[in-house]
């Protein structure tokens, strides 16, 4: 049958296993914690409710698609990191997952540090009153105008990505008539994702000074001969939606033996490293995340045991979550408009949204789960394929999931584990209004990123 060769989709040819889609152990009305933020949980009526607001009050106040984000949860995360890592380290929120002005004042409020890579975070940021010197500068293409205000606003650190870099700041922080602290980022050969990791002498990839064949002593060589420059550490970051430990263990082996090496020419204990950010979450059930005390115990230990092995004070360590903090706090919730059974196949169900609100699926073949939160059903289980209403076939919110087979146009359905790299990555794609992002916090709903309308479309679009 030509249609099974090739379904819709982004993987062309690929084809369902036979039999290999049994339907779920699990009742699908059942709510899995490890998915789904904190405060959500079903009504005596078996609707959703997060912060105590029943979905259906929810989408009638704020429309759909939208994205609901706990915020005790999004603030209990925050604290659960700073605890774990304590005042011997730092933590850096990485903006890029999800930023917004409620959320820098949440992040300063929770006693977090900011991770930004652009003109436009660190104006966010600043903006909403993140104080200069908690706020790291990322990117490996900063421009000068960006550099010129990261400086001229006093930020903590920059984390230099270049030998070009090294030098145009410490000019920049020179004209400016001061001294920028700043950490080197290197490439460690580490290349890790999921339960995965590769270790190498070479990374094929834009970011970071590679350690191999001496690259990044000579960056730490020049950046200490440097007067615009206080050079604070070594920064490195691995990977995303990593869950298994090993990755880190050899970066931070890598990055502690250049700590050595620079002691040992320069005289220099470097004071802190950076181990970057990629710690995983649970986008399904069969994800299993580390809580961040056991992160924060297992970088610390290898960190010291490498440090002492090599004769080292044990510099100060910092890492940069974004995912891990802000990502299990949303779900998007989205009204079914049609359904469409493909006999022996699967059940394509379109909601209002789609590609341009959830690009990770279409991008990196992203896993979500999907529940109907409207109401509860007995009916057995579908399987279905989640897409959105965009003029494209990859247009896919969930490949494979299974919903009740009663499931009808005007059902809300919600994808949970949306709250990172969805709205940050959201598009108008198709001229798609982007989604509002609201907080919802003790039976309070509030919009904290409102829904684009057709004349904030128009607005760029000069005639
Ligand atoms: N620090 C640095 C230097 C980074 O480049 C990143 C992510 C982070 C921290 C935060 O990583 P996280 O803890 O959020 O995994 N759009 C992709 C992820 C790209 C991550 C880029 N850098 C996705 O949706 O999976």
């Amino acid at each position: 049958m030509s249609r099974s060769a090739h379904p819709a989709g982004p993987r062309h040819a690929d084809v369902l296993p036979e039999g290999h889609y049994s339907a779920p152990a699990t009742d699908l009305n059942e709510l899995d914690p490890k998915v789904w933020s904190r405060t959500v949980t079903r009504d005596a009526d078996g609707a959703l409710t997060v912060g105590g607001i029943e979905v259906a009050r929810l989408a009638e106040e704020f429309g759909t698609p939208a994205y609901f984000l706990d915020e005790s949860d999004f603030r209990a995360r925050c604290r659960a990191w700073a605890d774990a890592f304590g005042t011997e380290a730092d933590v850096f929120y990485a903006g890029k997952a999800f930023l917004s002005r409620a959320v820098v004042r949440w992040l300063k409020e929770e006693g977090l540090n900011l991770d930004v890579c652009s003109g436009g975070e660190l104006t966010t940021a600043l903006g909403a009153g993140m104080p200069a010197e908690r706020i790291a500068f990322h990117g490996n293409n900063k421009t000068v105008a960006e550099i010129e205000r990261a400086v001229e606003a006093g930020v903590g650190r920059i984390v230099l990505d270049s030998f070009q870099e090294i030098a145009r700041v410490s000019h920049i922080a020179q004209r400016l008539g001061t001294r920028q602290r700043v950490q080197i980022r290197v490439t460690v050969g580490v290349e890790a994702h999921t339960h995965e990791f590769i270790a190498t002498a070479h990374e094929d990839q834009k970011f970071g000074i590679a350690l191999a064949d001496g690259q990044a002593a000579e960056a730490v060589r020049r950046a200490l001969t440097l007067d615009g420059l206080e050079l604070i550490g070594i920064h490195s970051h691995i990977g995303s939606q990593i869950f298994d430990m090993a990755g880190f263990e050899v970066s931070a082996r890598r990055v502690v033996q250049l700590l050595a090496e620079v002691r040992d020419e320069h005289g220099v204990e470097l004071p802190e490293i950076d181990l970057g950010g990629g710690l995983g979450i649970a986008y399904t059930s069969d994800d299993d995340p580390s809580e961040p005390h056991e992160i924060a115990k297992a970088l610390g230990d290898i960190v010291t045991r490498e440090c002492e092995s090599a004769g080292l004070r044990t510099p100060r360590i910092s890492v940069e979550p974004g995912r891990a903090i802000v990502g299990p706090t949303a779900f998007t919730l989205y009204e079914v408009g049609t359904i469409k059974p493909l006999e022996g196949l699967r059940t394509y169900v379109s909601v209002d949204g789609g590609m341009s609100d959830n690009i990770r699926t279409a991008l990196y073949d992203a896993e979500y789960s999907v529940a109907l939160v409207s109401r509860t059903s007995e009916a057995e289980p579908m399987l279905v394929r989640v897409v959105g209403k965009h003029c494209e076939s990859g247009d896919i919110v969930v490949k494979d999931a299974f919903l009740p087979a009663d499931l009808a146009p005007g059902d809300l359905i919600a994808v949970p584990a949306t709250g990172a790299y969805c709205r940050s990555m959201a598009s108008n794609y198709n001229h798609a209004l982007r989604p509002p992002v609201v907080a919802v916090r003790d039976g309070q709903a509030r919009v904290i990123v409102r829904r684009e309308t057709e004349e904030d479309l128009l607005r760029l679009d000069v005639g």
